[in-house]
């Protein structure tokens, strides 16, 4: 879909379908939505009287010109009330506007910016949370099936603005929304692949043509490279693995060291039967959506490079099925991890803080100001905070904040758990430096506490356990892969 913004007036455009809209309680539109409702001889406001159209969140509703206007036709979507319009409000009407559109075969769509008129928002973020809830409810998985219907697909939306001050931050917006909607649509893509396709291998595939198309670095680390850097932890869940792991870094900016670094870390477990501590059957195929980290990270770094972000961003995804086998890890066996810490084995379902123990220890080489973990991490996690909200774990307050931030603007939201020292008794082993789980209590924070033994800086852990997979459509979100973290931390990288 080609999106561009002119000036203009939107009675004129050349499209067969309009959007306009209509925030609740008001009676006489003006503005567009108005100059509309006059070239229409006032539908608009004759179904307002009527009761036919009440400008509630998400309502669409569909009014054919007859020749009065270029277009054939024009859909008038709710904005709800107008002092609890925010920036999410303005993507879900522009998903159900741009989704009633593409059903009723809309082939050329024109828009004015939601929340740019009476709704006072900045044209360039108005104009991005447009695009954005556009693109994302327009994602379509393209599965490998025969399929005997094409799905309908719009081929242009235009952003048509009276005002010719505005045009230049819409342009910024919509750029913006663009390089987070196609980092998003790949971090759904990674996700709802099978995960016999889906491997650690295809994920380095995917970050190599990131690599080339945006001038990063890439390094592809295999089970030799990892050992030779004495990656215990991350080798240790790769042992019962038949798809080669790869343990994956892209730079951005990798050179720069005059720029501020942050580093994005990844679980990318491309397959979690649990090992030899295995998972019940029942619903075990959800676990192709255990990358569901790294696949944020890789769709992140598309954004980035697409934007340009003057800052030095490194992704790392340590990428691996775990898989029962003859050759898989133990319950009891004890690993050493790349800074030499010990780690006794309880399940080998608790992987994920292993590819991360090693994950985290190699982003330490970078000196970075921040680093920040995204991993579907633990069921107890989802049983806390449900779908959501992301829990967040972090060693610093200033992060914690940034990040909050990003996550109410993006409408990706974290929200903050416990990092107390006092849930590392819980992890006290024995014949270790530490056990892999610590029991069922405090399941998300005593996972995030072993996490920080591999960490001395500035670090924030999310948990998306519950956050990666969606099982109905809803709004601007499919169902299946969700994206989750791709705008919250493009977003929280923009601002830094
Ligand atoms: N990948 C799972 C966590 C998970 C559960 C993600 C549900 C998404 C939905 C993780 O590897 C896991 O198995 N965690 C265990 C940890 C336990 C063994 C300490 C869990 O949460 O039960
Ligand atoms: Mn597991
Ligand atoms: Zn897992």
């Amino acid at each position: 879909m080609k999106i561009n913004a002119i000036q203009g007036s939107i009675q004129s455009a050349e499209a067969d379908t309009l959007i306009v809209n209509l925030f609740e309680g008001i009676t006489s539109p003006a503005g567009a939505t108005g100059a509309i409702d006059t070239a229409l001889k006032g539908a608009i406001s004759e179904m307002i009287a009527n009761g036919d159209l009440k400008g509630k969140g998400g309502e669409v509703a569909v009014l054919y010109p007859r020749g009065a206007i270029p277009a054939k036709r024009v859909l008038v979507v709710g904005l709800g009330k107008q002092n609890e319009f925010n920036l999410e409000a303005a993507r879900q009407a522009a998903a159900a506007a741009i989704t009633r559109a593409r059903d009723l075969n809309a082939k050329e769509v024109a828009t004015i910016v939601h929340g740019g008129g009476i709704g006072k928002m900045e044209p360039a973020a108005a104009a991005q949370a447009l695009v954005e809830g556009s693109l994302l409810a327009l994602y379509q998985y393209d599965a490998p099936k025969q399929q005997a219907e094409k799905p309908n697909q719009i081929n242009s939306l235009t952003l048509v603005e009276h005002d010719p001050e505005k045009l230049a931050g819409i342009r910024a917006g919509v750029a913006v929304a663009e390089a987070v909607g196609t980092g998003a649509a790949l971090a759904r893509d990674l996700v709802n692949m099978p995960p016999n396709v889906a491997t650690p291998t295809k994920l380095a595939k995917v970050a190599k043509r990131i690599a080339e198309d945006h001038g990063m670095k890439i390094i592809v680390g295999g089970r030799k490279w990892a050992a030779k850097r004495d990656m215990g932890a991350f080798l240790s869940v790769a042992k019962g693995a038949g798809e080669p792991p790869k343990f994956i870094v892209l730079e951005h900016n990798g050179e720069r060291e005059d720029l501020d670094t942050i580093v994005l870390v990844g679980k990318g477990i491309t397959f979690d039967t649990g090992g030899i501590s295995i998972k019940p059957s029942q619903g075990m195929g959800a676990m192709k959506s255990d990358m569901g980290g790294a696949a944020a990270v890789l769709g992140a770094m598309k954004a980035v490079g697409l934007m340009e972000l003057p800052l030095r961003v490194i992704g790392i995804t340590p990428c691996t099925e775990n898989m029962p086998d003859a050759d898989a890890y133990r319950p009891s066996d004890v690993i050493t991890a790349s800074n030499g810490k010990t780690i006794e084995i309880i399940s080998t379902d608790a992987e994920g803080r292993m590819v991360l123990a090693d994950g985290l220890v190699f982003a330490k080489r970078y000196d970075p100001k921040a680093v920040i973990d995204l991993a579907t991490l633990t069921g107890a996690c989802v049983v806390a905070l449900g779908s959501k909200a992301a829990g967040m774990f972090t060693n610093e307050d200033t992060l914690r904040d940034k990040l909050l931030s990003a996550g109410v603007t993006s409408h990706e939201r974290v929200w903050p758990l416990p990092l107390w020292k006092d849930y590392r008794k819980d992890i006290d082993s024995d014949v270790a430096d530490m056990k892999n789980g610590g029991g069922r209590p405090g399941g998300a924070a005593t996972a995030a506490i072993f996490l920080k033994e591999f960490t001395d800086f500035p670090w924030v852990h999310l948990d998306i356990a519950g956050m990666a997979l969606s099982e109905k459509k809803s709004g601007y979100i499919t169902a299946g892969a969700t994206g989750f973290g791709v705008r919250l931390l493009a977003e929280f990288l923009r601002s830094w």
